[in-house]
């Protein structure tokens, strides 16, 4: 099936695009632009562009771009014809009978035949679900509490412990190998170059867009073998960090709110109990996508994860996003059960509904944990939890939110209020409260890794779950760390800014004040950047050179660095540290190269970067700057400033 170009440029030219991504982002004009908060990620500054001259939209945080019918196709996840429909019908043109043209027809049609191989194989399953194979299955789902009702309206089903059956299915039914390799259903035997079926003795739970197509599968063993759950690996039509399990009923309830849980079953089983409005990530943790469904849809949000520790990484975790994404959570607490699902099954509808009444402020939720994780009968690790209880409340960005939390915290920790409003100012007027700080002191990394992937490996065979965690839904997984209480931090009293206390610890003694000092460590930071991606470099010229580093370490190291990027166009990190005699001082440039990134992905890294750049820059001598006077090169490295907010940094 394919739309003539003709055609396409006839509904492209009918269409404001301005006006089509206005329906949904608030964009101001700007120039000959219009600017406004990118919808595919989450920022607070605008840098999403809409050109009505060019018909193109482009995000600079996350690199989204296209034009009208791309925007439907990301934003509202329809397929290309769809959306060629979709706008043709607004714009009141009437489009001609689809035909076909070889390999046009082939890559626009890719998902919708998935997506009806997809129907098929649901079908398939529940079918076998209901026959003699599927007897156990079956039995299994209504062990749990399952009504026939409940399987049929979530269109459970049932794989066979065979390898074959359901390949052999859609084979009878016309599917091509290729089809059915891209749908994801079936793993690949390389020794004997054949396909076999992915989910087997498995009961089947198929995940449904907000259009409730199926877009993949979740299977769950029978009985203790592992993979307890196994998933649909992501293909053209799944997604797994823009997709909610349950999120096409939930989103048409009246209630206007969601419950945000961990599995398949809490879903079904609060759909069940008629909390309709039950949705789970699925298999991955919560990502920035889907921080920005729920954030079109609600404010209003129970977070109802487990309660184990698990759990509650999980949920220290996911405020902070949700936060950012203008949602405030509340904390659902379902002890002494594990999740929703047993607690229904344990102590029915009504006690369920009794704990959502009781569900805990995220603040105090948050703070308590993080109280958990200083020594409170120390002075000393009673003032860092004061101290970090001030820099979670100096994050949110509402003058009464803070004055409520300072309220309440002063009374639920025992403290003047006066006291942490102090504390709490202190870190407002320093500027930007770090979040590598709040991190720390909420137990390592706020941006840990999928502990799902992590924790549950996804797959049998080590080859596919390379692949399953390629696909796992985590944007960039970054470099891991291990949990560190807050000590290994110290805050630069001049900036505000926390640092990794560097180890092994420096044995020398002064090394300048601890504004120089933050001063240097923001210049090794960009070198560290810059060794891993060093094409940085050029990126930042304009702003900092070879020489721009100072004259301590960074400064040494720059030289050496910079000089092998002009000699070999590449960086050798070992080579580097071979110039340096003493093994301390080796030491310490190996450090340097080894400086703890905590950005979450590239988006967070690119800002990273800038904010770096940006110190770095400003402390150089203003005297460098081009302009005939003091006045002129004063603006000058205003201008420059300015520019480095928005410095396009290449990450290759
Ligand atoms: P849980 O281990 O809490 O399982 O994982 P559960 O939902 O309570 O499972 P039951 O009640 O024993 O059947 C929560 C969710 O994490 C994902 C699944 O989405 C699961 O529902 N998960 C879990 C996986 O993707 N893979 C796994 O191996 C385990
Ligand atoms: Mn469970």
């Amino acid at each position: 099936m394919y739309y003539s170009d003709e055609v396409i440029d006839k509904v492209r030219d009918a269409t404001d695009i301005v006006r089509l991504i206005g329906a949904s982002v608030r964009l101001k004009k700007a120039g000959r632009r219009y600017v406004g908060l990118c919808p595919f990620h989450n920022e607070k500054t605008p840098s999403f562009s809409v050109d009505p001259d060019r018909q193109m939209y482009y995000c600079f945080g996350c690199h989204k771009g296209g034009n009208v019918f791309t925007f439907l196709e990301e934003h509202d996840n329809m397929t290309f014809q769809e959306a060629v429909q979709t706008l043709a019908g607004q714009a009141g043109i009437s489009l001609p009978e689809q035909s076909y043209r070889p390999g046009e027809k082939k890559a626009r049609d890719e998902k919708m035949q998935i997506l009806e191989l997809n129907k098929v194989a649901a079908t398939w399953f529940f079918k076998e679900l209901h026959s003699p194979e599927g007897r156990e299955g079956l039995s299994y789902l209504r062990g749990r509490k399952l009504t026939d009702e409940t399987i049929q309206r979530f269109g459970l089903g049932f794989a066979p412990a065979d390898s074959s059956s359901l390949y052999n299915y859609l084979k009878e039914r016309g599917f091509s190998d290729e089809l059915i390799r891209m749908s994801g259903l079936m793993n690949l035997d390389e020794l004997r170059g054949r396909m076999y079926d992915r989910f087997r003795n498995r009961v089947i739970f198929p995940i449904l867009d907000t259009q409730n197509r199926v877009i993949g599968f979740g299977g769950r063993v029978m009985g203790d073998a592992k993979p307890k759950y196994l998933n649909s690996p992501e293909s053209a039509v799944f997604d797994k960090s823009r997709n909610l399990y349950g999120y096409n009923v939930a989103r048409r309830t009246r209630a206007g709110k969601l419950i945000l849980c961990e599995g398949y079953m809490d879903v079904i089983a609060m759909h069940q109990a008629g909390f309709t409005y039950a949705v789970a990530s699925l298999g991955t943790a919560l990502t920035w996508q889907h921080c920005e469904i729920i954030r079109r849809f609600t404010k209003d949000v129970i977070l109802s994860y487990d309660s184990d520790q698990a759990g509650t990484n999980a949920k220290m975790r996911a405020i902070p996003m949700l936060r950012k994404a203008g949602i405030t959570p509340v904390i659902l607490h379902l002890e002494p059960y594990k999740d929703p699902d047993e607690f229904i099954k344990a102590e029915g509808q009504e006690a369920f509904q009794k704990r959502l009444d009781q569900a805990e402020n995220a603040f105090l939720f948050e703070s308590g944990v993080m109280q958990k994780r200083f020594r409170m009968d120390d002075p000393d690790g009673a003032a860092d939890f004061y101290d970090a209880l001030a820099t979670l409340i100096a994050s949110m960005d509402d003058v009464f939110k803070r004055k409520g939390y300072i309220r309440l915290a002063a009374e639920q920790y025992g403290i003047e209020e006066a006291d942490l409003t102090d504390r709490v100012r202190a870190k407002l007027e320093k500027g930007i409260v770090d979040d590598r700080y709040l991190s720390a002191a909420r137990g390592g990394s706020s941006y840990n890794r999928d502990y799902r992937t992590e924790a549950r490996p996804e797959e049998d065979s080590p080859r596919t779950a390379e692949v399953s965690r390629e696909t796992s839904g985590v944007e960039d997984e970054g470099p891991s760390y291990e949990e560190r209480p807050v000590p290994d931090y110290y805050e630069d009293l001049s900036t505000g800014d926390y640092y990794q206390i560097p180890r092994p610890a420096t044995r020398r003694g002064s090394e300048g004040s601890v504004g120089d000092q933050s001063l240097e460590m923001s210049r090794r930071l960009l070198l560290s950047y810059i060794a891993r991606y060093p094409s940085i470099a050029g990126d930042i010229k304009p702003y900092i050179g070879k020489d721009g580093y100072g004259d301590g370490l960074a400064g040494s190291v720059a030289e050496i660095l910079y000089g092998q990027m002009e000699e070999h166009q590449k960086v050798d990190e070992a080579a580097v540290i071979a110039r340096f005699e003493d093994t301390q001082t080796q030491a310490k440039v190996a450090e340097l190269f080894h400086t703890m990134d905590m950005a979450a992905n590239d988006s967070e890294r690119v800002k990273a970067i800038r904010e770096t750049v940006r110190k770095v820059y400003e402390a150089s001598p203003i005297s460098m700057e081009e302009g005939a006077n003091e006045m002129a090169k004063a603006v000058t490295r205003k201008q420059k400033l300015n520019q480095i907010r928005m410095l396009e940094v290449h990450l290759s």
